[in-house]
């Protein structure tokens, strides 16, 4: 109890024990008062968001009790207690959603209750989590682009597939070519604890490709996978409900490519609420642990919803790119290589330096699709002057190949099984050994950040 005010609590016990549990908080001389007895999750969290108590009391099993509830009640301020008294102890779970403490009896929850220097439950490591150091940990890139790109999907696939194949080739002893280290990295079926690697360069890197586009999500169809699968809202729920290990996130993403797994999208963007919270920063957490490199194929808006709701509880129809490039290391900005997409790129950069989440200033920018037909003669050169000029930043320049690309949509596969001496092929295992170059500038040797380095230098492609 602090100077003498009582703890307010708001109570959502399920079954005969609640009158007890509200009696002997409410007595008489306790430190701790009932202000709230809720039916179930939905009146708890109006409770908490009214403001109506700073402590919550919820039974372990209180249907719908998960990561975003206990988030919200978060938001509100209100520290949220659970009551675990079934036989068998519900600890992992409970940590895994963020509660603030748990008691396995009446007699633990009002001593729980009153001690509110109680720090949140320690996360008890995950059994299939490897004891990975944050320089060990895979590296997640986010693919943006404006509206009508085009090249964000193409992009992340082709990137996935570059980053899987390993780094270049340097003569070095010992090391593997890309070919070589694509073949191994495929085949790897368990979660791969190679985190490191990613950063020390060399064979089976592991990538794990994620659609996390809620407007026009296609990356299963277009590599031949099942459209309904949703792996993304699969590994979301789960993590929503408790721990998500490495093992289960592996299972919502098979293996579609040589060394890349696919976490698919939703397969209609009226699904787009499943991709938003509390959890969805959970998935990116963990796969740093399942793969070296996640590579998230972003929507094109970046606008927040709530800003213009008012309204911080809805869903948030942009919350998957948002939280992408929230968690990002490096992010690659995707426009097409005609004026009208040149001038959307533009703004876009501009959007993306607006946006209220700290993002990242590791960019790479990729202008798609760059021919003569619609710039002139000379395209990459004036392509590259255009973006110097208008946007301060030299772009990695991706040709037009239509016959390569439609080649990989009527097979389903990627450049490098269908087309794989496209030039396009080429321009993306170069934006690749860039990406790796940006990581390991950020990751000096004693493991402190290297110092930034000028942007435009930087986007030389
Ligand atoms: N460099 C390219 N050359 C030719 N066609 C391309 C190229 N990049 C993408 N495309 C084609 O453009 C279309 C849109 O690309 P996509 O990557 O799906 O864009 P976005 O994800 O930004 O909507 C696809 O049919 C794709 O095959
Ligand atoms: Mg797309």
């Amino acid at each position: 109890m602090t100077g003498g005010v009582a703890i307010t609590v708001l109570c959502a016990v399920l079954g005969p024990g609640e009158a007890d549990v509200v009696r002997r908080l409410g007595a008489a001389g306790s430190s701790t008062t009932v202000t709230r007895r809720c039916a179930d999750l939905t009146e708890l969290l109006a409770a908490a968001e009214a403001g109506s108590g700073r402590t919550a009391v919820v039974s372990a099993t209180l249907p719908g009790l998960g990561r975003e509830a206990v988030a919200r009640m978060h938001q509100a301020g209100v520290r949220v207690i659970a009551l675990d008294d079934a036989p068998e102890a519900s600890t992992d779970r409970l940590a895994a959603i963020g509660v603030d403490g748990m008691a396995r009896s009446l007699t633990d929850l009002i001593s729980v209750v009153r001690d509110e220097t109680a720090r949140p439950p320690t996360v008890a490591p995950e059994a299939s989590e490897p004891p990975a150091t944050a320089a060990g940990k895979g590296r997640l890139v986010a693919v943006w682009g404006p509206v009508g790109a085009p090249g964000r999907t193409t992009t992340a696939i082709e990137l996935a597939v570059a980053l899987a194949a390993g780094p270049p080739v340097t003569g070095a002893p010992g090391k593997r070519s890309r070919g070589e280290a694509a073949g191994r990295g495929g085949l790897l079926g368990k979660a791969g604890h190679h985190g490191p690697r990613a950063l020390r360069g060399g064979a089976g890197e592991q990538v794990l490709l994620v659609d996390a586009d809620t407007y026009g999500p296609c990356i299963a169809p277009r590599l031949g996978m099942l459209d309904d699968s949703a792996g993304l809202a699969g590994a979301v729920r789960a993590a929503g409900m408790g721990p998500l290990d490495v093992e289960t996130l592996a299972r919502y993403a098979p293996v579609a490519l040589p060394g890349v797994r696919v976490l698919g999208g939703i397969g209609r963007p009226a699904r787009w609420a499943e991709l938003s919270g509390a959890a969805l920063d959970a998935v990116w957490e963990r796969s740093r642990d399942l793969a070296d490199w996640t590579v998230v194929d972003t929507g094109p808006v970046l606008e927040t919803d709530e800003l213009l709701s008012y309204d911080t509880r809805a869903p948030q129809r942009n919350a998957a790119t948002l939280g992408a490039l929230a968690a990002a290391d490096v992010v690659v900005v995707v426009g097409g290589g005609d004026p009208i997409g040149l001038q959307r790129l533009v703004r876009g950069l501009d959007d993306l330096a607006a946006v209220p989440a700290p993002v990242t200033p590791d960019r790479l920018v990729v202008v798609n699709r760059v021919r003569a037909a619609a710039v002139g003669a000379n395209p990459r050169t004036s392509v590259r002057a255009a973006l110097a000029r208008f946007a301060g930043v030299d772009p990695h320049v991706v040709p037009d190949d239509p016959a390569g690309l439609d080649a990989g949509l009527r097979c389903g596969r990627a450049l490098s099984e269908c087309a794989p001496r496209s030039p396009v092929r080429a321009a993306f295992g170069a934006l690749a050994d860039e990406v790796r170059r940006m990581v390991r500038a950020r990751t000096s040797a004693d493991g402190e950040e290297s110092p930034w380095i000028a942007l435009p230098e930087r986007m030389r492609g």
